[in-house]
């Protein structure tokens, strides 16, 4: 598909404000972008200042600032949900819905043909009367989707989704192994709670994905092509696949200080850490993870939020826990270039809490992959990877949630004991499909995706 064709195509975009979110469809954007289209993509104020370090094409994608305005219940100046703690998403929710005046005003000069959205479920009663096409793009894993799924459930209309109606899969549910476990479910009731005006998050994410022209979801079908194409069935239409839509090079080394740092360890020998920026510890859980990288011997890098009730990580850390590990542990309190850091030749093992991005920033490297998930879609990622696809260990919890430092231990030495048959299984798979799923093949997927918006539009 040359650029001559793409030229005059306008797309709008418009995501959900957490950058779980804006960044995935920044990088969409980019890649459209080089395909030729234009792209006017609506973001917060101050998200504007710090995604345009990532718009690779600032001369087709422009960043356009909408001004979030404040509703009671959101501290002063939240924009997006890094500003908040998880549960005031409903407020932010809310502020969002109330932009809508302001995007419906701007959609008609910019003459889009296509618009790109997730959570705004709005969207598309201000596109179908422009004749706009739109498209609704979910960043999250397939899993996540179709498991609360609703059509296929026949929740009756006039009550609320209870644990019960969540406890089994839904009919059709074509995987039996990326599943929930007993009480892991109640990790789903989140769907269920407020998420705007009189709207719970279950209805806004089903009302999105019904009233759209076509699904698109950031995955693979080599992957999850049989949940694609069951939620392609149950909402009745077609799936666009974009692949993971990473960017393909890291533009920037890895800083200095780091790369040195790493450097002075035998390849493949560091323990890598990092659970997001919405994941933060019990103190004492906290100081059990650092004991439990201790309890490896291996050299570990560690980047996480201070625990609760803690002003700094330092002030958490375990006691004696630095004088015994300065000379082969780090561990931050700071964001880090978690890709490069994957590509260094010393780093061998990544634990994560398997946020979609992380996975596949994991899937794509060499680093054997260990797993803590916390929240529903983490599970469901890392069921994806440790049970269907067997490229990942998820360290196991006692039945209370804890996590154990031996248990962390053991996880990680199982795949980093060089005689670990266990370890070598999962190498071998994880090989295996990281030449799968090729740069060549994510090309193929960008061009299909183009191919599959000319076609919408043009129809
Ligand atoms: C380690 O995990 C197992 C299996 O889940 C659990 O039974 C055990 O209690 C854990 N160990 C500790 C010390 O918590």
């Amino acid at each position: 598909m040359g650029k001559s064709k793409s030229s005059n195509f306008h797309i709008f975009m418009f995501p959900w404000f957490a950058f779980g979110h804006m960044t995935p469809f920044l990088h969409l954007a980019n890649k459209l972008a080089e395909k030729g289209f234009r792209i006017t993509y609506a973001m917060p104020r101050k998200a504007v200042h710090q995604l345009q370090p990532l718009n690779l094409h600032p001369d087709l994608i422009s960043l356009h600032p909408v001004t979030v305005p404040h509703v009671t219940g959101l501290p002063p100046g939240a924009e997006t949900a890094s500003d908040i703690p998880i549960f005031l998403t409903h407020f932010l929710s809310i502020a969002m819905d109330l932009t809508r005046d302001d995007v419906e005003a701007l959609i008609p000069s910019i003459k889009p043909k296509l618009i790109i959205y997730d959570n705004a479920h709005w969207i598309p009663e201000i596109a179908k009367p422009l004749g706009i096409k739109t498209i609704c793009y979910n960043v999250v894993c397939a899993a996540s989707i179709a498991i609360i799924l609703v059509p296929a459930r026949n929740i009756p209309k006039d009550r609320p989704v209870t644990e019960e109606d969540l406890a089994e899969p839904p009919p059709g549910y074509p995987s039996s192994t990326v599943l929930l476990r007993g009480p892991e479910v109640q990790s789903l009731l989140f769907v269920t709670n407020p998420f705007g005006e009189g709207i719970t998050f279950h209805e806004r994410i089903t009302m999105s994905m019904q009233k759209c022209d076509a699904l698109s979801i950031r995955t693979c079908h080599e992957i999850e092509g049989k949940l694609c194409d069951y939620i392609g069935s149950q909402y009745g239409k077609q799936v666009l696949l974009t692949g993971p839509g990473l960017p393909e090079e890291n533009k920037n080394p890895l800083e200095e200080r780091w790369e040195n740092w790493l450097a002075q360890f035998e390849p493949g020998s560091v323990i890598y850490c990092c659970f997001g920026s919405q994941f933060i510890l019990e103190k004492r859980q906290f100081q059990e993870l650092l004991l439990g990288f201790e309890l490896t011997g291996l050299p570990f890098f560690v980047a996480l939020k201070p625990p609760l009730g803690a002003a700094t990580i330092e002030e958490a850390f375990p006691k004696g826990f630095v004088e015994r590990t300065k000379e082969r542990g780090l561990v931050l309190d700071e964001w880090v270039q978690q890709p490069q850091i994957l590509a260094h030749p010393s780093v061998g093992c990544i634990v994560s809490h398997c946020g979609f991005g992380s996975m596949w920033e994991s899937f794509l490297s060499h680093c054997q992959i260990v797993l803590i998930p916390q929240l529903g879609d983490q599970i469901l990622n890392t069921r994806l990877l440790a049970d269907e696809l067997k490229i990942a260990v998820e360290v196991k919890r006692a039945e209370n949630g804890w996590i154990a430092k031996q248990n962390l231990s053991e996880a990680i030495k199982s795949v980093m004991d060089q005689d670990s048959e266990f370890g070598k299984m999962l190498k071998e798979n994880h090989n295996k499909w990281r030449d799968t799923i090729c740069p060549e093949l994510m090309t193929d997927y960008m061009d299909k995706f183009v191919q599959s918006i000319h076609e919408l539009v043009e129809c």
